[in-house]
């Protein structure tokens, strides 16, 4: 383990290779898994595990660490809760920390003995001796009883994967901040946006902390803590920019016509557009990029009367991630007949979004097609406008 602070050290693995996490989200550029050991003058805490996968470094770690008095663990997901059980075999008396709700999830996860546990509430704090740790609940980040800590006399506030990112890297501390930035977005875009509301509460919370370093559990720790929370109360904020995503795949190449057409469109109006062909795009960077965008509109060819299924897949996932977006529209083509306007428009109950007239096509786009897609940009404009979102 690296020295932190005096007596605090981080450890943990870190996964250079690893490409696909939960089977779902890209990992272009590999993550970690940090654990840190807090030790007082009285008693030695670690907080969180590694997964499973690099159980082996972890308790390598451990090898010189003769007792364990704690084991806080934030969250209840394998990627730091994984190796709890080998932990607390290495050290029967450690008791496990963790919040009500997390006792219940470590339970049915990994069936940890519940006579090792102790909850904490809201605001609890246990002594090492010279340090203290006071546990502060975050729910939702991403998980229901996802939990901080602040070890007060060092100013450092562990949080797990609240304002992490999915980075390998050696440095300590996040001083290559355009690479983490884009890391720690991308990793809000995947997991956090859904719960923007509860975390908007969760940094209400941390306002009253004095805070030298965040060290989160995936990615570097942040000595300048104003880097990451700023960034999270922008990402967070209600108020979309000036911006469109266009998901969209083209199958003969009519929709990417419309979609070529509607962007340059766009661009011309001074509107910023990120357009992905779906047959390859990283959906990491798709996420990113909703993250602020005011319109989504989806380019989606007809197959068998309804919308190319990755185009629904772009459209299931928006409705997942729950971005801020306030209008959504799709522009498409169809051979003979087609539904893929209504069938995308049923993938997201969970948008609060005005659709705006779609633009479908029969075959190539004809001049008035292509009139219809000024029209789309035009009406774009004027709702982005009148949200005082054009300067
Ligand atoms: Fe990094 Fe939700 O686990």
């Amino acid at each position: 383990m690296r020295t932190m602070r005096t007596n605090v050290f981080a450890g943990g693995a870190v996964d250079w290779d690893r490409r696909l996490f939960d089977s779902l989200i890209p990992l272009p550029d590999g993550t970690s898994y940090n654990a840190y050991l807090v030790r007082g003058s009285e008693k030695t805490a670690l907080i969180d595990t590694v997964d499973p996968a690099k159980a082996e470094v972890l308790m390598e770690q451990l090898a010189d660490v003769e007792n364990l008095d704690y084991l806080v663990a934030h969250h209840a997901e394998q990627d730091h809760a994984g190796c709890i059980p080998l932990v607390l075999a290495k050290y029967p008396l450690a008791k496990l920390i963790t919040s009500p709700k997390g006792k219940t999830l470590i339970v049915d996860h990994l069936h940890v003995d519940e006579k090792r546990i102790t909850t904490v509430g809201d605001g609890e704090t246990i002594s090492l001796g010279d340090r203290s740790l006071r546990f502060i609940h975050t729910p939702w980040v991403h998980w229901p009883e996802t939990m901080t800590t602040y070890l007060a006399e060092e100013k450092i506030l562990f949080t797990c994967d609240f304002f992490g990112s999915h980075l390998a890297t050696t440095d300590m501390y996040a001083h290559d901040k355009e690479r983490v930035y884009e890391a720690a977005k991308r990793y809000y875009a995947e997991i956090m946006m859904p719960f923007r509301h509860a975390i908007r509460n969760n940094l209400e919370k941390l306002n009253g902390l004095s805070i030298d370093i965040i060290a989160p559990s995936h990615g570097p720790a942040y000595d300048n803590p104003s880097f990451i929370i700023d960034a999270y109360k922008d990402w967070i904020s209600d108020d979309p920019k000036n911006q469109v995503v266009i998901p969209y795949i083209s199958m003969h190449g009519s929709t990417r016509l419309l979609v070529e057409r509607l962007v340059g469109s766009l661009a011309q109006k001074g509107i910023t557009v990120f357009q992905f062909d779906l047959a390859a795009t990283d959906l990491g960077k798709l996420a990113i990029a909703m993250v602020d965008a005011a319109t989504i509109v989806l380019g989606t060819p007809t197959v068998h009367v309804g919308p190319h299924p990755a185009v629904l897949y772009a459209a299931m996932l928006a409705n997942a991630l729950r971005p801020k977006a306030a209008f959504a529209s799709v522009v498409g083509s169809y051979g003979w007949a087609g539904k893929a306007v209504e069938q995308i428009a049923a993938a997201l109950p969970n948008l609060k979004v005005e659709l705006l007239p779609p633009v479908i096509c029969k075959g190539l786009p004809l001049a008035k097609d292509f009139d219809s897609i000024e029209a789309l940009s035009g009406a774009i404009f004027e709702k982005h406008k009148a949200r005082g979102l054009v300067q």
